[in-house]
């Protein structure tokens, strides 16, 4: 099966865990009180996206902090860990200019609910299928 369970019971907040799907990096980011609050005052016309690029939720969903995180309390953003533009592999642990990841080939920064804010990506960084089976039980795919 494609799918893939990971297991977040070590997972502190303010830390990301990052496992291989399908050949490419998974970003699971146990956000903090502040990284959910920074998220949630984003206005979304600021956002160069504006759709939420979530598996999960319908192609024309608005890109709301709500609509990136994976609980309904804000605690988990699980997204692929590829840039948008070209490819690359984001730097994580509250990089860039807006406290989320940076992207170092090109200079685009995505803020914690990885939405690109700045620089040439054109889209928020998806977010694949998963669910949570359990608290501590990802599965993705
Ligand atoms: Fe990330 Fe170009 S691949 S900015």
């Amino acid at each position: 099966a494609a799918e893939l369970r990971v297991d977040l019971s070590a997972v502190l907040p303010g830390t990301q865990l990052t496992v291989q799907w399908q050949g490419r990096p998974v970003f699971i980011r146990r956000r903090t009180a502040e990284d959910i609050a920074a998220a949630r005052a984003v206005r979304l016309s600021d956002l160069p996206d504006p759709l939420a690029n979530n598996a999960n939720l319908p192609a024309d969903a608005p890109a709301t902090d709500a609509n990136r995180a994976l609980d309904a309390a804000g605690e988990w953003l699980v997204m692929m860990g590829v840039c948008t533009h070209l490819g690359c592999v984001p730097l994580g642990g509250a990089a860039g200019d807006f406290g989320g990841w940076f992207c170092p080939c090109h200079g685009s920064h995505y803020d914690s609910a990885g939405r690109i804010r700045r620089g040439p990506a054109p889209r928020n960084l998806p977010v694949p299928r998963a669910v949570l089976l359990d608290p501590v039980t990802l599965q993705i795919g």
